[in-house]
């Protein structure tokens, strides 16, 4: 698997990876009105090429396919992490986190946080996240929780080489 920063024509397959997921993975912990306002079916490509083009994700690519995204902002906050609904529970995750932390290291960031849903709680604490709050807010008349995560890195060293 091939871990790399996107290219410019691949916004599209990033969009379809994060709408697929988020409504066939994500569908576990949240209603069918949250996730259609997170990943709505009408999106408007071109912002959502702009917001990519800022974020210049992490991509893993597997069999010539694009499985999985990651953004990391320079203060630390990832942003957006999901693999392919067809590609959970191979690895695909892991490595992906494996780069984005290595990524951290080399520009001397000490803490990696984010906003983690209920779905992906217990990969990042695979990963070494601790939870620091729990919220729960109402999103579409319904609650809709997520746990505030962050690792501490010492700088220059990875627990994950
Ligand atoms: C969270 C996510 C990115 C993890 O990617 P992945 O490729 O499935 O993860 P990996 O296969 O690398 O798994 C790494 C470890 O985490 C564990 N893990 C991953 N998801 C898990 C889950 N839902 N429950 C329990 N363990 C889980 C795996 O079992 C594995 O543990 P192991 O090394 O002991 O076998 C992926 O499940 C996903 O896309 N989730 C939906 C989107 C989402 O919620 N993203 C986060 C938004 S904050």
């Amino acid at each position: 698997m091939d871990i790399r920063k996107y290219e410019i024509w691949e916004e599209e397959e990033i969009w379809k990876i994060y709408y697929h997921t988020t409504h066939r993975i994500n569908v576990r912990n949240y209603t069918e009105r949250q996730l259609e306002r997170w990943a709505p079916h009408d999106m408007d490509m071109r912002k959502w090429r702009e917001r990519i083009g800022k974020s210049n994700p992490f991509v893993a690519v597997a069999d010539g396919i694009l499985v999985g995204f990651a953004e990391l902002e320079p203060n630390g906050h990832i942003d957006y992490f999901y693999c392919h609904h067809e590609w959970q529970g191979k690895g695909v995750g892991t490595a992906i986190y494996r780069e984005l932390e290595k990524e951290a290291l080399r520009n001397g960031i000490r803490r990696l946080f984010a906003e983690v849903s209920m779905t992906a709680k217990e990969f990042f604490l695979k990963m070494g996240f601790v939870i620091t709050e729990e919220r729960s807010r109402i999103i579409c008349d319904a609650p809709a929780k997520n746990f505030m995560m962050e690792k501490m890195l010492p700088l220059g060293y990875s627990d994950l080489e």
